[in-house]
């Protein structure tokens, strides 16, 4: 076989993902930012579902950071009440193109979820403040009674966010840039945060 380029060369990982995710904004018809959070109880039993990457970047935290919104008092707010570690995982189908995070995660900063909360079209941020998401509902017409009562008190919409709203930043020890290349000898490479900052290897597809 003919000696190849890497696909994906060592650089910063932040300034790679900027660049993958720049190309999945322009290229992916639908929630580029989507991804799949995976949480886990202290016994260890997982649990995954999607969530929206809401920012990144080298300047969230002390090592950079992800941040996603949701309701605390949710099934993954309670796994990571007790067990603040996630992994997230993005996959860009039209770009053949994944991206694994793992990390800690903590809450972000109060000011920093009012303001992402504000900056919500209105009928999302009385959604979410009528929601007691992951908990059992009788019937939708329960929910949609909530937030025709919320909207009743708030009709622009300008509720203030509840404190279990909020968001969390996880901060990465490992991310893998996983790209597809021809007859499925694919290209994967692991950046580990250690001490001295970030070094990376290739990984057999
Ligand atoms: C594409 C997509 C994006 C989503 N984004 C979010 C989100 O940003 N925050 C959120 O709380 N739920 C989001 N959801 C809903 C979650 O997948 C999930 O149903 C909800 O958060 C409850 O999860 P839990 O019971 O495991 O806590 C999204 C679902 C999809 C399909």
């Amino acid at each position: 076989m003919q000696p190849e380029q890497d696909a994906i060369p060592h650089s910063d990982p932040f300034a790679l993902f900027a660049a993958w995710f720049a190309e999945a904004r322009a290229g992916e018809p639908n929630d580029p930012n989507a991804m799949a959070l995976a949480t886990a109880t202290p016994e260890a039993l997982p649990s995954v579902r999607m969530v929206l990457l809401k920012e990144f970047g080298p300047h969230l935290g002390e090592h950079g950071g992800f941040v996603f919104y949701t309701n605390a008092e949710s099934r993954k707010g309670a796994e990571i009440r007790a067990n603040p570690r996630a992994a997230l995982l993005l996959h860009w189908k039209s770009l053949e193109r994944q991206v694994r995070i793992e990390g800690p995660l903590e809450e972000v900063p109060r000011d920093m979820a009012d303001a992402y909360f504000a900056s919500r079209h209105p009928d999302s941020r009385l959604g979410s403040a009528a929601s007691d998401q992951s908990r059992p509902l009788d019937a939708r017409a329960t929910y949609l009674d909530r937030v025709a009562e919320l909207r009743a008190h708030y009709p622009d919409g300008a509720v203030p966010r509840p404190p279990h709203w909020t968001g969390f930043r996880l901060t990465p020890e490992r991310i893998e840039f996983w790209i597809s290349r021809p007859h499925r000898l694919h290209e994967r490479r692991l950046f580990v945060r250690g001490d001295d900052g970030w070094t990376s290897e290739l990984l057999y597809p």
